[in-house]
């Protein structure tokens, strides 16, 4: 009964904290994001609010749970640590909506018990500006009109059921025309597969010889994520053959890639790229990523991002990067020690001239690795 008291207590706080919080943020002048330059600019006002207010709410948590905490908590006066300060530069702690209240409002702006909007573009801005996990709604999402007669059973089917998807966003109103229009969006299943499991170039490291690398490793492949895994082919391909499970996150970019995987009988993860990847520590046995991973993402942000990407590999984990690319420069001198910094096996390595318009404009190179993490630090 006490404990119960106590725990109603403990989340009746937590709960008038967090919104404390969201109404500081709400309430709070717009602020231009600042470059990413932590250790020599001033902390910023609002950041050093947002950190007090956390602090006394943990101060006031422990105070009415002494036994929890007491022998944890230090007395005032902690220094910031400097990478909750640079990484509240990146992407703000619990407090990323706040510099986007007219879309939170629009979002949250709906007629509860009824019918949502139909806004999965005001969603996907939100999400890709770093307010993710969004708020959740009581309202019901609106599904397609009518519903196919099957769903495909295999993850390579003739055709996925245009019917299951919510066309209006989009230019294309089918899956064929998708698949028609560009061949790198990954929409032709099939050519999407021959591409994995097949060598025409050094930056290949088709699918069937990883598995053969990793065999010869003694290193069991059963779970992996693809980070940015499009319309899921990677996944699909690591079932069919090889029955792994492979879960792919993806974002709704121009096209249904979530509504793809889905029909494919795939999970698809609608997290973006900054997320802390949603899997324990050391729970999967392959992380990958494909071309969504590139130099367009800060070097800081990717920075935080392999560092996540090795909290949930086990250890003799495979990272697998495929057709990462950037100027041929910043792959010498940023990218690659960045990458060395994680001290893992190079399997692999291979660097290559990006040879399309932007990539000999820019001097840019592919780098496609293998990388196998070490059993122990
Ligand atoms: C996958 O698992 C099924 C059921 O256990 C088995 O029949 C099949 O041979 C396996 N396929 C591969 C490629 O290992
Ligand atoms: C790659 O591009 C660089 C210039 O950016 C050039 O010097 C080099 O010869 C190219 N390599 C190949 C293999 O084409």
């Amino acid at each position: 009964m006490g404990f119960t008291m106590g725990l109603n207590l403990l989340l009746l706080l937590a709960m008038v904290a967090t919104n404390l919080l969201s109404l500081y943020h709400l309430s709070s002048t717009l602020q231009s994001p600042k470059p990413p330059t932590p250790t020599q600019s001033p902390v910023p006002d609002h950041l050093l609010h947002q950190l007090r207010t956390i602090r006394a709410t943990i101060t006031h948590l422990a105070r009415h749970h002494p036994s929890a905490t007491s022998s944890t908590t230090k007395p005032s006066a902690v220094s910031v640590p400097q990478d909750l300060l640079l990484h509240s530069h990146l992407s703000p702690i619990a407090s990323s909506c706040h510099n986007h209240p007219d879309l939170l409002h629009r979002y949250m702006n709906y007629t509860p018990f009824s019918l949502c909007p139909h806004d999965t573009d005001i969603q996907e801005t939100l999400i890709l500006n770093g307010c993710h996990p969004l708020p959740r709604r009581r309202c019901f999402s609106k599904t397609p009109p009518k519903t196919p007669s099957s769903l495909p059973l295999n993850p390579f089917p003739t055709s996925l059921p245009d019917a299951s998807v919510i066309w209006s966003k989009y230019n294309c109103k089918s899956f064929l025309c998708l698949s028609q229009s560009n061949p790198n969006l990954g929409f032709d299943l099939r050519k999407q597969r021959e591409t994995l499991v097949t060598y025409s170039s050094e930056l290949d490291l088709p699918i069937p010889q990883f598995m053969q690398l990793a065999n010869s490793a003694n290193s069991v492949i059963r779970l992996g994520i693809d980070i940015g895994g499009g319309t899921g082919t990677f996944a699909a391909v690591m079932k069919e053959d090889h029955n792994v499970t492979v879960v792919t996150t993806t974002m709704n970019i121009n096209a249904p890639y979530n509504e793809a995987v889905a029909l494919r009988g795939l999970v698809p993860l609608h997290v973006p790229l900054q997320q802390r990847l949603p899997a324990f520590d050391g729970a999967v046995d392959l992380v990958r990523c494909g071309r969504a991973v590139n130099r367009w993402i800060p070097a800081a942000v990717l920075e935080f991002m392999l560092y996540d990407v090795d909290r949930v590999l086990r250890g003799g984990g495979y990272f697998w990067v495929d057709r990462f690319f950037s100027k041929r420069v910043d792959l010498e001198k940023v990218y690659g020690p960045l990458i060395g910094k994680l001290g893992y096996k190079k399997v692999k390595w291979a660097v290559a001239n990006k040879t399309d318009s932007s990539g000999l404009k820019n001097g840019e190179v592919y780098l496609t690795a293998l990388l196998q993490k070490p059993v122990s630090k």
